[in-house]
């Protein structure tokens, strides 16, 4: 008893925060009366994603593939470290806290983030995610490669793997559990700050963010950010689950169901560059003559800053720079003390309102001079990953003397 387990139902769930916007089949009303069915996928308001530098847990978007693990005794977990290692291990808790402790501020991303968008060109597959399948937080834990070196594991230039297994029970594994995998020298590498995390926002890991052990990925698709973790391996070569092979892969626009072959195409890592706007929302009324202050996030993978997010507010026809901030601070991208690089930066920019009808449009720039692309259309894909085309929120506008 005691052990980390995957149960089969979903009786079991965690309370969750009722402002959560639900990615459900049943209707909220019939939840109370019948637990769902479904894994629960749920993301932020895109109001409150701005309102802070860190995400609380309780609104940070949940993504799930089953129903939420269960541990009796967290005193009886077992981290168990195999494979291709010298010295396989088993930690505890305890061992791992033992460990020097790292903290990295880091955004996580769905690889299906603004996916609903997609769907408008032609229908995609997938969780119907709008702008809030991202957060940001305080991730604290052992380094993973502390824990590799333990093990016996050096720095070394070859095609391995290190593969994170899970224990939730996924109906696209046929009951097996979540599994993915990163190349093993960026596991070794201390500036992808890859980390065993326990902690999130200065507390102890939630159950729906993977308690009591997740891994944490900056800078990559959230994806690989394997939740309740039990085993870690080194491997010959990526992993071959179906979240590695069979999912989160991007592929052409002429690509549909009847001709995809899996295998033409590598697994997910880096997100690209990204940027929505939170504040307002679509079809917001607003006055002719006002002051309206624009909000919204930016973010790039792999540690690349922000330069540079420009705001239209006539569909794209003109621009202006918005500020960027991180934590209330002025931010400088890649200006080491002023920038957390994995983190995503907060940007507004205050415009005033004439009588002509507002489209807002917002784009970035990253740090390695990368733009996201105009069009949806042309990023189309079947599985709807990876939308990062400009974001467009179209407001109406009222008469000055009008009651809003
Ligand atoms: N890990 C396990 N074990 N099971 C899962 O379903 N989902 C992955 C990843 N890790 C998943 C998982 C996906 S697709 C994402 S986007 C992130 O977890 C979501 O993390 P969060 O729910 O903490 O926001």
């Amino acid at each position: 008893m005691g052990v980390l387990y995957g149960p089969k139902s979903y009786e079991n769930e965690p309370h969750r925060d009722p402002s959560l916007i639900e990615n459900a089949v049943l209707l909220p009303l019939l939840q109370n009366y019948f637990p769902s069915q479904e894994p629960f996928n749920a993301e932020t308001p895109p109001k409150a994603l701005v309102r802070s530098f860190v995400t609380p847990e309780d609104l940070f978007y949940k993504r799930n593939h089953g129903p939420i693990p269960v541990i009796d005794d967290p005193n009886n977990y077992r981290l168990e470290i195999g494979g291709l290692v010298p010295g396989p291990l088993s930690l505890s808790l305890q061992d791992l806290r033992n460990l020097p402790k790292h903290t990295v501020t880091a955004t996580l991303q769905c690889a299906g983030n603004r996916r609903t968008a997609m769907s408008k060109v032609r229908k995609v597959k997938g969780v119907g995610w709008a702008i809030s399948a991202l957060g940001n937080a305080v991730w604290g834990g052992a380094r993973l490669h502390d824990v590799l070196e333990l093990a016996g594991v050096r720095q070394e230039s070859s095609k391995r793997h290190v593969e994170f297994s899970s224990v939730d029970v996924c109906k696209e594994e046929n009951g097996g559990p979540y599994k993915a995998s990163i190349p093993l020298s960026q596991a070794m590498s201390p500036e992808a700050e890859v980390i065993l995390a326990y902690e999130m926002n200065g507390k102890e890991l939630n159950r729906d963010h993977g308690f009591p052990l997740r891994v944490v990925v900056p800078g990559v698709i959230g994806a690989r950010s394997v939740k309740w973790l039990t085993e870690i391996k080194v491997i010959e070569e990526e992993c071959q689950g179906f979240f590695m092979q069979k999912d989160y892969k991007m592929f052409p626009p002429t690509v549909d169901w009847d001709n995809i072959n899996w295998n033409s195409r590598r697994p997910l890592m880096d997100f690209p560059v990204q940027c929505a706007i939170c504040s307002p929302a679509e079809g917001d009324l607003v006055k002719a003559g006002s002051k309206m202050k624009i909000q919204g996030y930016a973010v790039s993978g792999g540690g690349r800053g922000i330069e540079r997010v420009d705001v239209s507010v006539d569909g794209g026809k003109t621009w202006q720079e918005a500020q960027r901030f991180q934590d209330d601070k002025e931010y400088i991208a890649d200006n080491p003390e002023k920038c957390k690089r994995f983190a995503w930066v907060l940007w507004e920019l205050t415009v005033e309102l004439t009588n002509s009808p507002l489209e807002v449009v917002a784009k970035a720039v990253d740090a390695a001079a990368n733009i996201q692309p105009e069009d949806v259309s042309s990023i189309w894909n079947l599985r709807g990953v990876l939308n990062t085309s400009w974001h467009r929120v179209k407001l109406n506008v009222v008469p000055p003397q009008s009651k809003l």
